[in-house]
């Protein structure tokens, strides 16, 4: 017996010092968070996608110095069962080598948002796509296409989208030429796209949600069915309050917006916006932020050092979202962290998003 308990002892000190037997079993925000190989996540401005039973997150994988800022891998990908353990699924879609593509190494990738296609059975990932060289100047959408889940992706191309199309909600100001009109001066050439995130209603049509104007408006524009183009049709939201960092989900029928200021890595006061026509109009309700994260000393008017990139449906529990944030670190953004908190509703619809140091899924019971 003795001899029998000891082996056990021995075999569960190697699993352990292989780092597998360790189950996570809570959400400890703006800790490490290690993979099952005991690496800290690399999935930065990401989202996740719940499909066949499993949850993908997708997002930026960071190296560490200044140069973590431009894409140098590509996106990866890591697959969960329960969210808290994170099983590493590999780069799902790698930057290039050849100097000619729009995503060579040193092109900027942010903000990759995956979604599935039920009529075309392909997965579907858009990002925020700068070209080397150009900083953030060129603002284009990207897509890129894969039969699998965790990928290869194909990548398929980038643009500046919907050019020459005037937006369902256009008004005789928005024509009108001005220094400061950014969406007349685009509209040939087609609206920046910067931070954005992909929105599937539950009538499966898919919505493109990003920074455009200078990062002073938010467009909402409808894809394709094939969730490969845009349709032309899309509204203007948010109009002159230069929100970026978008992320949306939809509870009792309504749209919550959920947005940063723009202060580049730097965290400002999130702030959502509510609507009943995915198109807006937006009524802004101020920051859903309460409470202090003792981690980064940053409080609510601060989103807790973080800047928001998706809302999360918990599969299985009604109402249930995770607010998604990224406390960036730009001088070293591997070593960003991730802030995973529960989105709660009051009787009356308000959002709030409390800072816990450690938290489970419980809560939504
Ligand atoms: C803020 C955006 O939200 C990030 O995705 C990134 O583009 C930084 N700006 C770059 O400064």
């Amino acid at each position: 017996m003795t001899k029998r308990l000891c082996l056990l002892g021995i075999i569960l000190m190697a699993v352990n010092a292989a780092g597998a037997a360790d189950k996570l079993t809570a959400f400890e925000p703006t800790q490490e968070w290690p993979d099952n190989n005991g690496v800290h996540i690399n999935a930065h401005g990401g989202g996740v996608l719940f499909h066949d039973g499993v949850y993908y997150w997708f997002g930026e994988h960071k190296i560490g110095g200044r140069r973590g800022n431009t894409a140098q891998v590509g996106v990866h990908c890591y697959s969960s069962t329960d969210l808290y353990n994170w099983k590493d699924a590999g780069v799902a879609l790698t930057v290039s080598n050849d100097p000619n593509s729009e995503i060579v190494s040193g092109s900027i990738i942010e903000r990759p948002k995956v979604v599935y296609n039920a009529k075309t059975e392909k997965f579907v990932m858009w990002f925020h796509l700068e070209l080397r060289g150009q900083d953030y100047t060129a603002a284009r959408t990207a897509v890129a296409v894969s039969d699998t889940v965790t990928g290869p992706y194909t990548y398929l191309r980038s643009f500046r989208p919907n050019a020459g199309k005037h937006p369902i909600n256009v008004t005789e100001r928005d024509l009108r030429p001005s220094r400061e009109n950014y969406f007349q001066r685009d509209i040939e050439r087609g609206q920046m796209a910067r931070d954005m995130t992909v929105f599937v209603d539950d009538d499966g049509k898919a919505y493109h949600i990003a920074a455009a104007e200078e990062n002073v408006t938010l467009h909402v524009s409808l894809l394709t069915d094939d969730y490969l183009d845009f349709t032309g049709t899309f509204s203007r939201v948010l109009v002159r309050r230069s929100r970026e960092a978008p992320a949306v989900l939809k509870r009792n029928g309504k749209y919550y917006l959920l947005s940063s200021g723009c202060t580049g890595w730097a965290p400002n006061a999130a702030e959502y916006a509510v609507a009943d026509n995915i198109f807006g109009p937006y009524e802004t309700k101020g920051s859903p932020c309460v409470g202090y994260n003792p981690d980064t000393e940053m409080g609510a008017e601060l989103t807790f050092g973080g800047q928001s990139t998706f809302l999360l449906p918990v599969e299985g529990k009604k109402d249930a979202f995770i607010g998604m944030f990224d406390a960036w670190r730009p001088n070293n953004p591997i070593d960003g962290r991730y802030i995973w908190l529960p989105v709660e509703f009051k009787d009356d619809g308000k959002m709030v998003i409390q800072y816990r140091q450690r938290w489970d899924l419980s809560v939504f019971d």
